[in-house]
Protein backbone atom coordinates (compact mmCIF):
# COMPACT_ATOMS: atom_id res chain seq x y z
CA UNK A 1 0.00 0.00 0.00
CA UNK A 2 2.59 2.61 -0.58
CA UNK A 3 1.79 5.76 -0.71
CA UNK A 4 -1.55 5.61 1.23
CA UNK A 5 -2.48 7.07 3.40
CA UNK A 6 -3.72 5.58 6.90
CA UNK A 7 -7.42 4.35 6.79
CA UNK A 8 -9.94 6.57 8.99
CA UNK A 9 -11.16 4.40 12.20
CA UNK A 10 -14.44 5.86 13.72
CA UNK A 11 -16.19 4.05 16.82
CA UNK A 12 -19.27 5.30 17.40
CA UNK A 13 -20.40 4.33 20.71
CA UNK A 14 -23.40 5.14 22.59
CA UNK A 15 -21.58 7.37 25.55
CA UNK A 16 -17.90 7.83 23.73
CA UNK A 17 -16.76 8.03 20.06
CA UNK A 18 -13.33 6.59 19.32
CA UNK A 19 -11.61 8.07 16.06
CA UNK A 20 -8.48 7.83 14.53
CA UNK A 21 -6.21 6.57 11.97
CA UNK A 22 -5.74 3.03 11.42
CA UNK A 23 -1.98 1.48 12.72
CA UNK A 24 -2.17 3.48 16.17
CA UNK A 25 -2.24 1.96 19.36
CA UNK A 26 -4.79 3.71 20.44
CA UNK A 27 -7.80 6.42 19.26
CA UNK A 28 -6.31 9.98 18.38
CA UNK A 29 -9.73 11.61 20.00
CA UNK A 30 -12.12 10.04 22.64
CA UNK A 31 -15.12 12.22 22.73
CA UNK A 32 -18.95 12.32 24.01
CA UNK A 33 -21.00 11.45 21.11
CA UNK A 34 -23.63 14.70 21.60
CA UNK A 35 -23.78 16.76 19.30
CA UNK A 36 -25.18 20.63 20.54
CA UNK A 37 -27.50 22.48 17.63
CA UNK A 38 -29.53 25.37 17.38
CA UNK A 39 -33.05 24.19 17.53
CA UNK A 40 -35.93 26.98 17.45
CA UNK A 41 -39.55 26.35 18.20
CA UNK A 42 -40.54 25.28 14.77
CA UNK A 43 -37.61 23.16 13.93
CA UNK A 44 -37.78 19.75 16.46
CA UNK A 45 -37.98 16.65 14.31
CA UNK A 46 -35.50 15.21 12.00
CA UNK A 47 -38.12 15.93 8.54
CA UNK A 48 -38.60 19.31 9.42
CA UNK A 49 -34.80 19.94 10.48
CA UNK A 50 -34.06 18.80 7.08
CA UNK A 51 -35.87 21.33 5.18
CA UNK A 52 -34.59 23.99 7.25
CA UNK A 53 -30.69 24.10 6.04
CA UNK A 54 -29.53 27.29 5.79
CA UNK A 55 -26.48 28.65 7.28
CA UNK A 56 -27.34 27.39 11.16
CA UNK A 57 -26.24 24.20 9.72
CA UNK A 58 -22.74 25.49 10.63
CA UNK A 59 -23.94 26.46 14.42
CA UNK A 60 -23.19 22.84 15.96
CA UNK A 61 -20.78 21.53 18.22
CA UNK A 62 -19.97 18.01 19.45
CA UNK A 63 -18.13 16.10 21.94
CA UNK A 64 -16.98 17.75 24.68
CA UNK A 65 -17.31 21.29 23.23
CA UNK A 66 -21.64 19.80 22.58
CA UNK A 67 -21.43 19.13 26.72
CA UNK A 68 -20.34 22.32 27.52
CA UNK A 69 -22.29 24.92 25.38
CA UNK A 70 -25.17 26.99 26.81
CA UNK A 71 -28.16 28.08 24.78
CA UNK A 72 -28.34 24.89 22.46
CA UNK A 73 -29.91 21.72 22.93
CA UNK A 74 -27.60 18.48 23.24
CA UNK A 75 -28.82 15.48 21.51
CA UNK A 76 -27.45 11.91 21.34
CA UNK A 77 -27.86 10.61 17.89
CA UNK A 78 -26.80 7.05 19.01
CA UNK A 79 -28.94 4.58 21.02
CA UNK A 80 -28.02 1.51 22.66
CA UNK A 81 -25.48 1.76 20.07
CA UNK A 82 -27.54 2.05 16.78
CA UNK A 83 -27.66 5.47 15.24
CA UNK A 84 -31.05 6.66 15.35
CA UNK A 85 -30.93 10.14 14.12
CA UNK A 86 -29.14 10.07 10.17
CA UNK A 87 -29.27 14.28 9.73
CA UNK A 88 -27.59 14.54 13.33
CA UNK A 89 -25.29 11.61 12.67
CA UNK A 90 -23.98 13.50 9.21
CA UNK A 91 -23.37 16.71 10.88
CA UNK A 92 -21.38 14.68 14.08
CA UNK A 93 -18.67 12.88 11.28
CA UNK A 94 -18.25 15.81 9.51
CA UNK A 95 -16.75 17.59 12.91
CA UNK A 96 -15.69 14.32 13.35
CA UNK A 97 -13.51 14.03 9.93
CA UNK A 98 -13.21 17.92 9.17
CA UNK A 99 -12.09 19.77 12.63
CA UNK A 100 -11.03 16.63 14.31
CA UNK A 101 -8.99 14.27 12.39
CA UNK A 102 -8.70 17.66 9.92
CA UNK A 103 -8.41 15.26 6.87
CA UNK A 104 -9.29 15.25 3.70
CA UNK A 105 -11.99 12.46 3.09
CA UNK A 106 -11.70 11.86 -0.35
CA UNK A 107 -8.10 10.74 0.52
CA UNK A 108 -8.95 7.91 3.27
CA UNK A 109 -10.46 4.44 2.93
CA UNK A 110 -12.96 4.72 5.92
CA UNK A 111 -13.60 1.56 8.60
CA UNK A 112 -16.81 2.09 10.24
CA UNK A 113 -18.37 0.01 13.69
CA UNK A 114 -21.85 -1.16 14.08
CA UNK A 115 -23.22 -2.96 17.18
CA UNK A 116 -24.57 -6.54 17.00
CA UNK A 117 -28.23 -6.88 15.20
CA UNK A 118 -27.75 -3.62 13.04
CA UNK A 119 -30.14 -3.63 10.33
CA UNK A 120 -28.71 -3.73 6.77
CA UNK A 121 -30.51 -0.49 6.05
CA UNK A 122 -28.41 1.20 8.46
CA UNK A 123 -25.71 -0.03 6.45
CA UNK A 124 -26.91 1.63 2.97
CA UNK A 125 -27.92 4.93 5.15
CA UNK A 126 -24.13 4.83 6.08
CA UNK A 127 -22.69 4.01 2.85
CA UNK A 128 -25.14 7.21 1.08
CA UNK A 129 -23.56 9.41 3.67
CA UNK A 130 -19.74 8.35 3.22
CA UNK A 131 -20.20 7.71 -0.51
CA UNK A 132 -21.92 10.41 -1.41
CA UNK A 133 -22.00 13.23 1.27
CA UNK A 134 -18.06 12.85 1.91
CA UNK A 135 -16.90 11.12 -1.06
CA UNK A 136 -14.62 8.32 0.57
CA UNK A 137 -13.08 6.00 -2.02
CA UNK A 138 -13.70 3.08 0.20
CA UNK A 139 -16.10 1.96 3.03
CA UNK A 140 -15.78 -1.38 5.13
CA UNK A 141 -18.68 -1.70 8.25
CA UNK A 142 -17.37 -3.99 10.91
CA UNK A 143 -18.93 -5.44 13.63
CA UNK A 144 -17.79 -4.67 16.84
CA UNK A 145 -17.88 -8.08 18.79
CA UNK A 146 -15.88 -9.41 16.16
CA UNK A 147 -13.39 -6.39 16.03
CA UNK A 148 -12.71 -6.69 19.85
CA UNK A 149 -11.96 -10.32 19.40
CA UNK A 150 -9.55 -9.66 16.95
CA UNK A 151 -8.00 -7.29 19.35
CA UNK A 152 -7.03 -10.10 21.78
CA UNK A 153 -4.76 -11.40 19.70
CA UNK A 154 -2.44 -9.26 20.88
CA UNK A 155 -2.33 -11.50 24.13
CA UNK A 156 -1.75 -14.96 22.63
CA UNK A 157 0.32 -17.27 20.88
CA UNK A 158 0.15 -17.39 16.87
CA UNK A 159 -1.96 -20.54 16.91
CA UNK A 160 -4.25 -18.92 19.01
CA UNK A 161 -5.60 -16.41 17.25
CA UNK A 162 -8.95 -17.53 16.63
CA UNK A 163 -12.66 -15.69 15.22
CA UNK A 164 -14.67 -17.74 17.89
CA UNK A 165 -15.15 -16.23 21.13
CA UNK A 166 -17.51 -14.86 23.30
CA UNK A 167 -17.14 -11.16 23.84
CA UNK A 168 -18.24 -9.23 26.83
CA UNK A 169 -18.57 -5.77 25.61
CA UNK A 170 -19.61 -3.33 28.39
CA UNK A 171 -19.62 0.16 27.53
CA UNK A 172 -21.48 2.86 29.58
CA UNK A 173 -25.14 2.16 28.46
CA UNK A 174 -25.14 -1.91 28.52
CA UNK A 175 -23.05 -5.13 28.44
CA UNK A 176 -23.47 -7.28 25.20
CA UNK A 177 -22.36 -11.00 25.83
CA UNK A 178 -22.24 -11.78 22.25
CA UNK A 179 -20.85 -15.22 21.02
CA UNK A 180 -19.33 -15.39 17.89
CA UNK A 181 -18.15 -18.43 14.98
CA UNK A 182 -15.37 -17.70 12.90
CA UNK A 183 -16.07 -14.33 12.68
CA UNK A 184 -19.92 -14.53 12.51
CA UNK A 185 -21.80 -13.22 15.27
CA UNK A 186 -24.24 -15.96 16.52
CA UNK A 187 -27.48 -13.62 16.51
CA UNK A 188 -30.27 -15.74 17.97
CA UNK A 189 -27.82 -16.07 21.04
CA UNK A 190 -26.65 -12.57 21.72
CA UNK A 191 -27.59 -11.43 25.30
CA UNK A 192 -28.12 -8.02 27.02
CA UNK A 193 -27.31 -7.12 30.39
CA UNK A 194 -28.92 -3.92 31.65
CA UNK A 195 -26.16 -2.87 34.08
CA UNK A 196 -22.79 -1.18 32.22
CA UNK A 197 -20.68 1.95 33.47
CA UNK A 198 -23.64 4.11 34.02
CA UNK A 199 -25.75 1.88 36.72
CA UNK A 200 -22.42 1.66 38.42
CA UNK A 201 -21.40 5.88 39.03
CA UNK A 202 -25.27 5.92 39.78
CA UNK A 203 -25.23 3.36 42.23
CA UNK A 204 -21.60 4.71 43.66
CA UNK A 205 -23.13 8.18 43.86
CA UNK A 206 -26.33 6.86 45.94
CA UNK A 207 -23.76 4.91 48.25
CA UNK A 208 -22.21 8.75 48.69
CA UNK A 209 -24.79 10.42 48.95
CA UNK A 210 -26.07 8.85 52.24
CA UNK A 211 -22.64 9.48 54.03
CA UNK A 212 -20.59 12.11 52.61
CA UNK A 213 -21.90 15.50 53.24
CA UNK A 214 -19.25 17.11 51.52
CA UNK A 215 -19.96 16.81 47.66
CA UNK A 216 -21.64 19.77 45.89
CA UNK A 217 -25.03 18.35 44.93
CA UNK A 218 -23.81 19.31 41.17
CA UNK A 219 -20.93 17.67 41.19
CA UNK A 220 -22.67 14.40 42.52
CA UNK A 221 -22.29 12.83 39.67
CA UNK A 222 -18.51 13.45 37.77
CA UNK A 223 -17.47 12.49 41.71
CA UNK A 224 -19.09 9.30 41.46
CA UNK A 225 -17.55 8.58 38.03
CA UNK A 226 -14.24 9.69 38.87
CA UNK A 227 -14.13 7.88 41.90
CA UNK A 228 -15.37 4.35 40.18
CA UNK A 229 -12.36 4.39 37.74
CA UNK A 230 -9.61 6.05 40.06
CA UNK A 231 -10.93 3.49 42.91
CA UNK A 232 -13.04 0.80 42.08
CA UNK A 233 -11.91 -2.89 42.04
CA UNK A 234 -13.17 -6.43 41.82
CA UNK A 235 -12.99 -8.31 45.10
CA UNK A 236 -13.67 -12.47 45.76
CA UNK A 237 -15.94 -12.40 48.51
CA UNK A 238 -18.13 -9.21 50.07
CA UNK A 239 -17.71 -10.85 53.21
CA UNK A 240 -14.36 -10.61 53.25
CA UNK A 241 -13.96 -7.33 51.80
CA UNK A 242 -15.65 -5.44 54.42
CA UNK A 243 -13.94 -7.84 56.95
CA UNK A 244 -10.66 -5.96 56.13
CA UNK A 245 -12.26 -2.74 55.57
CA UNK A 246 -13.01 -2.91 59.41
CA UNK A 247 -10.17 -4.32 60.51
CA UNK A 248 -7.87 -1.89 58.88
CA UNK A 249 -9.64 1.08 57.64
CA UNK A 250 -6.60 3.51 56.72
CA UNK A 251 -5.21 0.76 54.43
CA UNK A 252 -8.21 0.70 52.26
CA UNK A 253 -10.22 3.64 52.17
CA UNK A 254 -8.88 6.64 50.19
CA UNK A 255 -9.08 10.11 49.78
CA UNK A 256 -10.66 12.06 46.95
CA UNK A 257 -9.86 15.93 46.80
CA UNK A 258 -11.37 17.88 43.87
CA UNK A 259 -12.36 21.53 44.12
CA UNK A 260 -16.16 23.31 44.30
CA UNK A 261 -16.49 24.48 40.76
CA UNK A 262 -18.32 27.54 41.86
CA UNK A 263 -17.14 28.58 45.60
CA UNK A 264 -13.47 27.08 43.94
CA UNK A 265 -13.15 25.56 47.56
CA UNK A 266 -11.53 22.58 47.52
CA UNK A 267 -13.21 19.12 49.05
CA UNK A 268 -12.62 15.68 50.53
CA UNK A 269 -14.35 12.76 50.00
CA UNK A 270 -13.59 9.50 52.27
CA UNK A 271 -13.68 6.42 49.39
CA UNK A 272 -14.63 3.09 51.79
CA UNK A 273 -16.72 0.52 50.39
CA UNK A 274 -17.81 1.70 47.42
CA UNK A 275 -14.43 0.33 45.94
CA UNK A 276 -15.66 -2.72 46.13
CA UNK A 277 -19.43 -2.46 46.26
CA UNK A 278 -19.45 -0.75 42.69
CA UNK A 279 -18.94 -3.01 40.50
CA UNK A 280 -19.87 -5.97 42.36
CA UNK A 281 -23.32 -5.22 40.96
CA UNK A 282 -22.30 -7.22 37.82
CA UNK A 283 -21.82 -9.97 40.06
CA UNK A 284 -24.92 -9.89 42.48
CA UNK A 285 -27.34 -6.70 40.66
CA UNK A 286 -29.88 -7.62 43.90
CA UNK A 287 -27.96 -5.07 45.89
CA UNK A 288 -28.81 -2.13 43.37
CA UNK A 289 -31.74 -2.72 41.61
CA UNK A 290 -34.78 -5.62 42.83
CA UNK A 291 -35.89 -6.28 38.95
CA UNK A 292 -32.42 -7.29 37.84
CA UNK A 293 -30.94 -10.35 40.11
CA UNK A 294 -28.56 -12.40 37.23
CA UNK A 295 -25.36 -12.34 37.79
CA UNK A 296 -22.91 -11.89 35.19
CA UNK A 297 -21.41 -15.14 35.16
CA UNK A 298 -24.34 -16.77 34.80
CA UNK A 299 -25.55 -14.42 31.90
CA UNK A 300 -22.34 -15.97 30.13
CA UNK A 301 -22.98 -19.47 31.06
CA UNK A 302 -26.30 -20.11 29.85
CA UNK A 303 -25.34 -17.59 26.72
CA UNK A 304 -23.05 -20.65 25.70
CA UNK A 305 -25.03 -23.25 26.64
CA UNK A 306 -27.48 -21.76 24.11
CA UNK A 307 -25.15 -21.62 21.45
CA UNK A 308 -24.73 -25.36 18.84
CA UNK A 309 -22.82 -27.62 20.87
CA UNK A 310 -19.75 -27.97 18.82
CA UNK A 311 -18.63 -24.57 19.65
CA UNK A 312 -19.60 -24.39 23.30
CA UNK A 313 -15.40 -25.56 24.44
CA UNK A 314 -13.85 -23.25 22.24
CA UNK A 315 -16.15 -20.24 23.49
CA UNK A 316 -15.66 -21.32 27.07
CA UNK A 317 -12.17 -20.86 26.39
CA UNK A 318 -11.81 -17.56 24.82
CA UNK A 319 -13.88 -14.98 26.96
CA UNK A 320 -12.75 -12.15 25.78
CA UNK A 321 -13.23 -8.55 27.64
CA UNK A 322 -13.63 -5.35 25.69
CA UNK A 323 -15.01 -1.83 26.64
CA UNK A 324 -14.23 0.89 29.64
CA UNK A 325 -16.68 -1.51 32.24
CA UNK A 326 -14.46 -4.04 32.07
CA UNK A 327 -11.36 -1.96 33.20
CA UNK A 328 -12.06 -2.80 36.84
CA UNK A 329 -9.14 -4.99 38.60
CA UNK A 330 -10.22 -8.22 38.60
CA UNK A 331 -12.80 -8.46 36.44
CA UNK A 332 -11.58 -11.31 34.37
CA UNK A 333 -10.22 -13.38 37.71
CA UNK A 334 -14.03 -12.92 39.15
CA UNK A 335 -15.95 -13.97 35.84
CA UNK A 336 -13.36 -16.50 35.11
CA UNK A 337 -13.85 -18.13 38.67
CA UNK A 338 -17.27 -18.06 38.71
CA UNK A 339 -17.86 -19.59 35.15
CA UNK A 340 -15.14 -22.30 35.89
CA UNK A 341 -17.60 -22.98 39.25
CA UNK A 342 -20.84 -22.99 37.47
CA UNK A 343 -19.38 -25.33 34.70
CA UNK A 344 -17.70 -28.33 37.01
CA UNK A 345 -20.64 -28.11 39.16
CA UNK A 346 -22.75 -28.92 36.02
CA UNK A 347 -20.21 -31.61 35.10
CA UNK A 348 -20.34 -33.27 38.71
CA UNK A 349 -23.72 -33.56 38.55
CA UNK A 350 -24.10 -34.91 35.35
CA UNK A 351 -21.33 -37.07 36.42
CA UNK A 352 -23.17 -38.40 39.42
CA UNK A 353 -26.83 -38.29 38.27
CA UNK A 354 -25.35 -41.36 35.34
CA UNK A 355 -23.76 -42.93 39.10
CA UNK A 356 -20.44 -42.36 37.32
CA UNK A 357 -21.51 -44.06 33.89
CA UNK A 358 -20.41 -40.68 32.46
CA UNK A 359 -16.69 -39.15 33.18
CA UNK A 360 -17.22 -35.65 31.54
CA UNK A 361 -13.89 -34.14 30.05
CA UNK A 362 -13.06 -31.23 32.44
CA UNK A 363 -14.41 -27.36 30.40
CA UNK A 364 -11.36 -25.54 30.75
CA UNK A 365 -12.63 -21.79 31.12
CA UNK A 366 -10.42 -19.31 30.24
CA UNK A 367 -10.99 -14.88 30.49
CA UNK A 368 -9.43 -13.24 27.93
CA UNK A 369 -7.71 -9.64 29.22
CA UNK A 370 -5.14 -7.38 27.61
CA UNK A 371 -3.80 -4.22 27.77
CA UNK A 372 -5.53 -3.18 24.68
CA UNK A 373 -9.45 -3.67 26.43
CA UNK A 374 -10.28 -0.45 27.06
CA UNK A 375 -10.53 0.52 23.18
CA UNK A 376 -10.43 -3.22 22.55
CA UNK A 377 -13.05 -2.33 19.17
CA UNK A 378 -10.98 0.38 18.56
CA UNK A 379 -7.51 -1.25 18.35
CA UNK A 380 -9.14 -4.33 16.83
CA UNK A 381 -10.26 -1.89 13.32
CA UNK A 382 -7.07 0.29 14.05
CA UNK A 383 -5.19 -3.23 13.34
CA UNK A 384 -7.52 -4.69 10.39
CA UNK A 385 -7.63 -1.65 8.30
CA UNK A 386 -3.71 -1.49 8.65
CA UNK A 387 -2.91 -4.95 6.61
CA UNK A 388 -3.20 -5.29 2.85
CA UNK A 389 -6.20 -7.16 2.77
CA UNK A 390 -8.35 -4.54 4.28
CA UNK A 391 -8.60 -2.35 0.74
CA UNK A 392 -9.58 -5.48 -1.17
CA UNK A 393 -12.74 -6.08 1.50
CA UNK A 394 -13.42 -2.35 1.21
CA UNK A 395 -16.48 -1.78 -0.88
CA UNK A 396 -15.12 1.14 -3.33
CA UNK A 397 -16.81 4.49 -4.41
CA UNK A 398 -16.91 2.69 -7.67
CA UNK A 399 -18.52 -0.42 -6.91
CA UNK A 400 -20.86 1.87 -5.06
CA UNK A 401 -21.60 4.27 -8.01
CA UNK A 402 -22.43 0.98 -10.17
CA UNK A 403 -24.14 -1.07 -7.76
CA UNK A 404 -25.72 1.21 -5.49
CA UNK A 405 -25.85 1.40 -1.86
CA UNK A 406 -26.98 -2.01 -1.10
CA UNK A 407 -23.28 -3.61 -1.85
CA UNK A 408 -22.83 -2.10 2.28
CA UNK A 409 -25.45 -4.09 3.13
CA UNK A 410 -23.03 -6.96 3.48
CA UNK A 411 -19.26 -6.81 4.98
CA UNK A 412 -16.88 -10.03 3.77
CA UNK A 413 -15.38 -11.34 7.36
CA UNK A 414 -11.56 -11.67 6.95
CA UNK A 415 -9.04 -12.28 9.30
CA UNK A 416 -5.86 -12.01 7.30
CA UNK A 417 -3.51 -11.88 10.59
CA UNK A 418 -4.95 -15.62 11.56
CA UNK A 419 -3.25 -16.80 8.39
CA UNK A 420 0.03 -15.05 8.18
CA UNK A 421 1.68 -15.05 11.17
CA UNK A 422 4.80 -12.53 9.56
CA UNK A 423 2.08 -9.87 9.06
CA UNK A 424 0.65 -9.97 12.10
CA UNK A 425 3.81 -9.87 13.55
CA UNK A 426 5.10 -6.88 11.39
CA UNK A 427 2.16 -5.32 12.71
CA UNK A 428 2.69 -5.77 15.96
CA UNK A 429 6.26 -4.20 15.90
CA UNK A 430 4.63 -1.08 13.99
CA UNK A 431 2.50 -0.64 16.85
CA UNK A 432 5.38 -1.83 19.23
CA UNK A 433 3.02 -3.44 21.58
CA UNK A 434 3.74 -5.61 24.47
CA UNK A 435 2.77 -9.55 24.41
CA UNK A 436 0.96 -10.23 27.82
CA UNK A 437 -1.52 -13.08 28.39
CA UNK A 438 -2.83 -12.64 31.63
CA UNK A 439 -4.38 -16.49 33.07
CA UNK A 440 -5.19 -16.32 36.61
CA UNK A 441 -6.04 -18.67 39.60
CA UNK A 442 -8.42 -16.48 41.11
CA UNK A 443 -8.51 -18.71 44.31
CA UNK A 444 -5.82 -18.75 45.39
CA UNK A 445 -4.98 -15.35 45.97
N1 LIG B 1 -10.58 2.69 34.26
C1 LIG B 1 -11.90 2.54 34.24
N2 LIG B 1 -12.50 1.77 35.20
C2 LIG B 1 -13.84 1.61 35.21
N3 LIG B 1 -14.68 2.15 34.31
C3 LIG B 1 -14.15 2.91 33.34
C4 LIG B 1 -12.74 3.15 33.25
N4 LIG B 1 -12.49 3.94 32.18
C5 LIG B 1 -13.71 4.18 31.61
N5 LIG B 1 -14.69 3.59 32.31
C6 LIG B 1 -16.15 3.63 32.04
O1 LIG B 1 -16.40 3.02 30.77
C7 LIG B 1 -17.58 3.59 30.19
C8 LIG B 1 -17.28 3.97 28.73
O2 LIG B 1 -16.88 2.82 28.04
P1 LIG B 1 -16.88 2.72 26.44
O3 LIG B 1 -16.11 3.86 25.87
O4 LIG B 1 -16.45 1.34 26.11
O5 LIG B 1 -18.44 2.91 26.14
P2 LIG B 1 -19.22 3.27 24.77
O6 LIG B 1 -18.63 2.47 23.66
O7 LIG B 1 -19.29 4.73 24.60
O8 LIG B 1 -20.67 2.79 25.13
P3 LIG B 1 -21.51 1.56 24.62
O9 LIG B 1 -20.55 0.42 24.42
O10 LIG B 1 -22.49 1.37 25.77
O11 LIG B 1 -22.13 1.99 23.34
C9 LIG B 1 -17.93 4.81 31.05
O12 LIG B 1 -19.01 4.44 31.90
C10 LIG B 1 -16.67 5.04 31.89
O13 LIG B 1 -16.98 5.61 33.15
MG1 LIG C 1 -18.67 0.55 22.69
Amino acid sequence: MAGRLPAIVIDNGTGYTKLGYAGNKEPQFIIPSAIAIKESSKVGDQASRRLARGIEDLDFFIGDDAIESTGYSIKYPIRHGIVEDWDLMERYWEQCIFKYLRAEPEDHYFLLTEPPLNTPENREYTAEIMFESFNVPGLYIAVQAVLALSASWISRDFGDRTLTGIVIDSGDGVTHVIPVADGYVIGSCIKHIPIAGRNITYFIQSLLREREFGIPPEQSLETAKAIKERFCYICPDIAKEFEKYDKNPSKWIKKFNSVNSITKQPFEVDVGFERFLGPEIFFNPEISNPDFVTPISEIVDTCIQNCPIDVRRPLYKNIVLSGGSTMFRDFDRRLQRDIQRLVTSRLKVSQSLSQGALQPKPIEVQVVSHSMQRFAVWFGASMLASTPEFYEVCHTKAAYEEHGPSICRHNPVFGAMTKTPLAFQVLLNILSINNVLVVTHFDKH
